[in-house]
């Protein structure tokens, strides 16, 4: 299939908006964000959050098909790292190879900008989400011990790092 990789702006609120309410509600073990605090985003905040510039998106088309958080640190002393998540294919997208376009998307990218280690946090249960980011040589670099409270439940979550040479 065909998939583009693109910086999500302003105009993608409204698809993005419906697959991060599908995502909260579907996988919420690959959000921070609930799917009630999710509901309650306008489409106007939702419209400011796509304009700060942190968001990467793949399309189908015009169709939004999935996005990620990209987040590099202004610090100079920081710069040299990025921060990605949460993570998110549509359900009917996922292993269709649209979750690849993203992440290579994303790896180019910091590549490119010269960021040189991608970091991501994730559910030490998510057993798809890990293998995924262990195929791009994401390796675990530490466990979060209680990092998030689900309806209640503690849940761990690895530490991945990815270096990623010019
Ligand atoms: C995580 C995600 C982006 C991965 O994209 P995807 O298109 O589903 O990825 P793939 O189909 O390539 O699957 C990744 C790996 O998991 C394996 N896998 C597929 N289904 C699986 C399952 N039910 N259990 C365990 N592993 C599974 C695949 O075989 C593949 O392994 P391989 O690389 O060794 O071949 C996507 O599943 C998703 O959006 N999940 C919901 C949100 C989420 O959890 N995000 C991560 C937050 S940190």
């Amino acid at each position: 299939m065909d998939f583009r990789y693109a910086a999500l702006t302003r105009e993608n609120a409204q698809q993005w908006q419906s697959l991060r309410l599908e995502g909260t509600r579907d996988f919420p073990v690959g959000f921070l964000v609930t799917e009630q605090e999710a509901a309650t985003t306008s489409l106007e905040r939702a419209a400011d959050i796509l304009a700060s510039g942190t968001t990467r998106g793949v399309f189908s088309g015009k169709v939004l098909t999935g996005f990620c958080g990209f987040r590099r640190s202004q610090l100079e002393r920081l710069r040299h790292r990025a921060e990605l998540g949460p993570f998110f294919v549509t359900a009917r997208f996922q292993g269709s190879g649209a979750a690849d376009v993203l992440m290579s998307g994303v790896i180019e990218e910091a590549r490119t900008g010269g960021v040189e280690q991608l970091e991501l946090f994730v559910d030490t249960e998510n057993v798809r989400a890990i293998r995924f980011y262990q195929r791009f040589g994401f390796a675990q670099a530490a466990r979060f011990i209680d990092s998030v409270r689900i309806d209640g439940r503690s849940h761990d979550d690895d530490f991945m790092t990815l270096r990623i040479s010019g």
